[in-house]
């Protein structure tokens, strides 16, 4: 039986991050394997670039059940019918309620478009703008039950260049979402990034007592992908 473990990605629209984990996941050798996508907005787009890559796809509206707890409840279903072992929120637009969160503790992820605890919720590039900071990026999380407050796994920093507007930094952001996040489920899904009493531990520096469970990841790629002088320059 493979080893890999089974994700389920759950999107509202766009799938971009959806995208960019089962282009991770094609690779046998990455430890996830995404196993199927649940949306909860049947016009969402990466349904179809899911079923484009031969990925199992359910549509599963709010509309369609009576109160919050029962579409919960639906979504955890379907999860299971999966057999699914981790979860990976990617661009999904609704909070899920206390008891699945519970269920899914430790075994359940998100990405973020802002360097947790910074922004928060929603419209993070227009906020980061605005709040004049020179260095913004991504974060990949554990789902707690609080929203965007999870333990975290891995982020990438992403310079706010002069000019930018919100699109750029939108897409300037998402490049390195794209990068981040298969990084960050493959650290999960091999075990190497743990969530222990509300932390998130590290497999690397797992007998580091000090580094444990308070060191924030910048994969490699991504720090050779940044230009540090640039970036020195513009962030006085
Ligand atoms: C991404 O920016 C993600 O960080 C946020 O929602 C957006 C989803 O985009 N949670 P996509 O659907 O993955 O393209």
């Amino acid at each position: 039986m493979s080893m890999r473990k089974r994700t389920v990605v759950l999107i509202s629209g766009r799938g971009s991050n959806m995208t960019a984990l089962i282009a991770a996941a094609s690779n046998p050798d990455y430890p996830a394997e995404i196993v199927g996508v649940i949306s909860d907005r049947a016009n969402a787009a990466g349904l179809g670039i899911a079923a484009a890559r031969g990925i199992a796809t359910k549509v599963i509206s709010r509309a369609d059940y009576s109160s919050k707890e029962a579409h919960d409840g639906a979504i955890d279903a379907a999860l299971v019918l999966f057999g699914a072992e981790i979860v990976a929120l990617a661009g999904y637009m609704r909070i899920l309620g206390a008891r699945f969160v519970e269920k899914w503790l430790g075994r359940m992820i998100n990405i973020h478009p802002a360097l947790l605890p910074a922004f928060k919720g929603l419209d993070t590039h227009a906020r980061a703008i605005r709040a004049g900071i020179r260095i913004h990026g991504c974060t990949v999380h554990f789902v707690t039950l609080d929203m965007d407050d999870g333990p975290i796994i891995a982020q990438a920093a992403v310079p706010v260049m002069v000019g930018d507007n919100e699109d750029m930094l939108a897409a300037r952001v998402l490049k390195a979402e794209h990068r981040l996040y298969p990084l960050a489920l493959g650290l999960v899904a091999e075990g190497k990034a743990r969530m222990e009493g509300g932390r998130t531990v590290l497999a690397h520096f797992a007998d580091d007592a000090d580094n444990s469970t308070s060191v924030v990841m910048a994969p490699d790629p991504l720090r050779e992908e940044t230009d540090l002088e640039h970036l020195a320059r513009i962030t006085p």
